[in-house]
C-alpha cells in the first residue's frame, strides 16, 4: 500500500521506513524525481569557452555538459551511438569529442563526424547517429539540467525564488573549496534532517548558541523552502555586523542553497542508493585570492565541518533505527518540522 500523505501537518505522519531502505523505492525515486526534476549539474565557470565540457551522471543517465563552437551550452547524453562506450571522461577542453572505446569522432554539437574502420556497413547514415540532447540552464552560475523534456523551464520551476535573490549579483563569484562525503544513509533522511532546525539544541550545541533559536523559523514555497536562523552571535559565522540572519534555501528534491551575506554554499544531495548517499558542498565566494578573505574561507568550512560531522553521525544513526521492527512512522512538530512535511508532500505527490 502507498504512502497516504496528509496536507494536514498536526494529523500526518512522517514517510514509514520502508521507502528509506527499498531497492525499489530507489529505482522508481531515480524515474519519477530525479530524472524529472532540475539538478545542480556544475558551474557555468566550468563551461565557459567553446570546448570546454564537464562529465556526470544523473539519474543512471550519463551525461556529457558542453560549450559548443556555436557558444551554446548543450546537455548531451555521454553514451556513445557505437556500443555505448564514454564519448568524454572527467572535464576538460577539446575541438572534437572522442569515444573512449574504438574511437568514433563528434562535434561539440553532438554530430557524429568520423566513424574509422566501418567502411562496408550498409544502411547507416552518420546523421542518425547524433548524441541525444537533454534540457540544460543556467541560473546564478550553476548549470542545471533536466532530463524530462516536458519539465516546466527552470524559472517556473523556481518562481519566486528568483526574483527573491535577484538584489545579489553572483556574477563575481568562483569555487573556493569543495568536500564531498559519503553517508550510510537513504537520501531522504538527510534532506528530512537539513528541512528542520529541531534538532539543533542537541545535535548542533556550537550552532545553537550562534542562533537565536526560539526565532527560528521555516517557510515552506511551492517547489523550495527556506530556514530563517536569526543569529545571536554573528561572529562564529563570519558574517558582517549588519546581517542578522542566515537564510537556508532548500529546493526540491536534493538541493541546498545557504545565503551568507559574503558567500554562499551548495549541498547537494545525491542517492548513490538505497542506504548510502554523496552528500557535495561548495563554497563560493568573491576575490578569495587576499588573505582576509582566505582565512574566512578556512574558518567557514571549519565550521560547516563541525556541523556536517554530527549531522551524520545522527543521520547514520536514524537509518539504523529505520531499520528497526518496532518502528514504522512518526509524527511532525507542527512548530518546528513544517518543512519536513512540506518536502513529503512534495514526494508523495511524484513518487504515487
Ligand atoms: S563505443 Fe564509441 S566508438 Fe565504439
Ligand atoms: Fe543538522
Amino acid at each position: 500500500m502507498n504512502y497516504q500523505f496528509d496536507p494536514d501537518l498536526p494529523k500526518a505522519s512522517t514517510i514509514p521506513s520502508f521507502y528509506y531502505a527499498d531497492a525499489s523505492v530507489f529505482e522508481r525515486e531515480n524515474r519519477n524525481i530525479f530524472a524529472r526534476t532540475w539538478q545542480l549539474a556544475g558551474r557555468a565557470d566550468q563551461v565557459r569557452e567553446a570546448g570546454q565540457f564537464f562529465t556526470i551522471t544523473i539519474a543512471d543517465e550519463p551525461l556529457l555538459i558542453v560549450r559548443g563552437a556555436d557558444g551554446e551550452l548543450r546537455a548531451l547524453s555521454n553514451v556513445c551511438r557505437h556500443r555505448a562506450g564514454p564519448v568524454a571522461s572527467g572535464e576538460g577542453k577539446r575541438p572534437v569529442l572522442q569515444c573512449g572505446y574504438h574511437g568514433w569522432t563528434y562535434g561539440l554539437d553532438g554530430r557524429l563526424l568520423q566513424t574509422p574502420e566501418m567502411a562496408g556497413i550498409e544502411c547507416f547514415d552518420r546523421a542518425d547517429f547524433s548524441l541525444p540532447r537533454f534540457r540544460v540552464e543556467v541560473w546564478n552560475e550553476l548549470v542545471f539540467v533536466n532530463l524530462d523534456p516536458a519539465a516546466a523551464t527552470l524559472g517556473d520551476f523556481l518562481g519566486d525564488l528568483v526574483s527573491r535573490l535577484a538584489p545579489r549579483d553572483y556574477a563575481g563569484y568562483q569555487l573556493a573549496a569543495r568536500k564531498d562525503w559519503t553517508l550510510n544513509c537513504n537520501w531522504k533522511v538527510y534532506v528530512d534532517n537539513y528541512l528542520e532546525g529541531y534538532h539543533i539544541p542537541i545535535v548542533h550545541p556550537g550552532l545553537f548558541r550562534a542562533i537565536d533559536y526560539p526565532n527560528y523559523r521555516t517557510e515552506t514555497r511551492a517547489n523550495y523552502s527556506i530556514q530563517h536562523a536569526p543569529l545571536r552571535r554573528p561572529a562564529r559565522l563570519r558574517v558582517n555586523d549588519s546581517a542578522d540572519e542566515i537564510d537556508y534555501f532548500w529546493i526540491w528534491p536534493n538541493l541546498m542553497l545557504n545565503v551568507y551575506p559574503d558567500n554562499f554554499s551548495t549541498n547537494l544531495i545525491v542517492p548513490l542508493g538505497p542506504e548510502k548517499t554523496r552528500t557535495i558542498f561548495e563554497w563560493h565566494f568573491r576575490d578569495f585570492d587576499t588573505p582576509d578573505v582566505r582565512q574566512r574561507i578556512l574558518e567557514t568550512v571549519a565550521f560547516s565541518d563541525e556541523i556536517q560531522f554530527e549531522d551524520i553521525d545522527i543521520c547514520q544513526a536514524v537509518q539504523r533505527g529505520l531499520r528497526s521492527s518496532t518502528y514504522d512512522s512518526g509524527r511532525y512538530s507542527p512548530l518546528r518540522e513544517n518543512g519536513v512535511h512540506h518536502f513529503h508532500g512534495l514526494y508523495a505527490a511524484a513518487m504515487f
